[in-house]
């Protein structure tokens, strides 16, 4: 087994910085493409053997040094008792948006060993066949608070700030069953063999710092309390961490994903060297041929130099436009880079 992104996450020394990308598996895989001809988004989400057929796809064509669980983070709020669809053109939307105590009396907080069986199916398959380490994932509880209140995407989040300003009660109920719901779900994918588990917080970055450290942080906290005797490190990731990274650096997770919007020097003087760093290359960057690459690749290494680790990563997810050679070459770049190639000395 290829551990070297696991040693990286304990802060071990290890041969050459590891990598893989988020939303690896994904639109612009031919051979995911291939599996999405047959069966729509949400089928695919919840057949174990598709699931982790997709899994395995960017492990094999790309030589990423970890997997991460093909789901979707509002798959557990769909078992929290909402209609979930997803459309090609608008993502995904949730019916009868919780804006009212009614609601939101509605909502359950899923057994993921009865309510969502099909992800540690996917799980298990997947520790059966994976040579390198399994990224399980959650959404973190604002982020999943903004789709449920909206009802799904959305620009200013109005909605969701007017119940967070405007009706505390209602929020907080809100936030607390996403908490457990979350703590429950990753710690289900760790029994069942994750790793590793990341929380994506893909929309905190929307917050100012002091909502950020009033409305999301103290949730994150808590889940990050509760699962710390699990034995799976943690990996937070948020979208627009620049101006929240003193806030971030509480939220107990030991390794801190990095969107590519602040330069990852600044980021590891923010964090200080007691924090992995996962992160930060654009995804756009990756438009460049090798050539235009590896220069931009080089810099966020040498950022990277003094944090406690470094896992390489896009700053966000991989867009479907991307060609798939250039992802190939992200991969090989970073290795070569940091000492893979080479065979770096001991
Ligand atoms: O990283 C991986 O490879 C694992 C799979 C994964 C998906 N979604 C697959 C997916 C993960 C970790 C996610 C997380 C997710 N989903 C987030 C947080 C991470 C992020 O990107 O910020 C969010 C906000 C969602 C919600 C979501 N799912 C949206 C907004 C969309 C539509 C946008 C889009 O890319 O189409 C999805 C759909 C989705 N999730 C797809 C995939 C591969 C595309 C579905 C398809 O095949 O058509």
């Amino acid at each position: 087994m290829n551990d070297i992104f696991l040693k990286v996450l304990r802060g071990e020394e290890a041969p050459y910085t590891p990598v893989w990308i988020m939303r690896q598996a994904g639109r612009y895989l031919r051979e995911y493409r291939q599996v999405r001809e047959s069966v729509d988004f949400l089928t695919l989400c919840k057949t174990p053997e598709l699931a982790a057929k997709v899994t395995f796809q960017p492990v094999d064509i790309l030589g990423v040094d970890a997997a991460i669980l093909f789901s979707d983070i509002l798959i557990p709020v769909e078992a929290m008792g909402m209609k979930l669809a997803f459309s090609e053109k608008h993502g995904p939307s949730l019916a009868e948006p919780i804006r009212t105590r009614a609601l939101l009396e509605r909502l359950s907080v899923p057994v993921p060993e009865d309510d969502l069986p099909f992800v540690l199916e996917t799980v298990k398959i997947l520790k059966s066949g994976l040579k390198v380490p399994l990224i399980g994932f959650s959404g973190a509880p604002f982020t999943l608070a903004t789709y449920m209140i909206e009802g799904g995407g959305s620009k200013n989040f109005l909605s969701t700030k007017r119940i967070m300003y405007q009706n505390h009660g209602l929020f907080g109920g809100l936030m607390t069953k996403i908490t457990d719901t979350v703590t429950a779900y990753l710690r289900a994918q760790i029994k069942a063999g994750a790793d590793a588990v990341q929380l994506f917080d893909t929309w905190a970055g929307v917050l100012s710092p002091d909502d950020y450290r009033a409305y999301a942080l103290p949730y994150v906290k808590q889940i990050i309390k509760e699962l710390k005797d699990d034995g799976a490190p943690i990996i937070y990731f948020v979208n627009g961490c620049a101006g929240l990274l003193k806030e971030i650096k509480a939220s107990g997770a030991g390794a801190i994903g990095i969107d590519w919007r602040i330069d990852m020097g600044d980021a590891v003087k923010k964090l200080g060297k007691k924090f992995v760093v996962q992160g930060n290359l654009d995804p756009c960057a990756l438009l460049l041929p090798p050539e235009g690459l590896r220069p931009k690749v080089r810099e966020i290494l040498e950022k990277a130099g003094p944090a406690r680790g470094h896992i390489f990563n896009l700053g966000h997810g991989i867009l479907p436009e991307i060609p798939v050679e250039n992802a190939k070459a992200l991969v090989d770049i970073v290795h070569e880079l940091s000492g893979k190639a080479a065979g770096r000395p001991e």
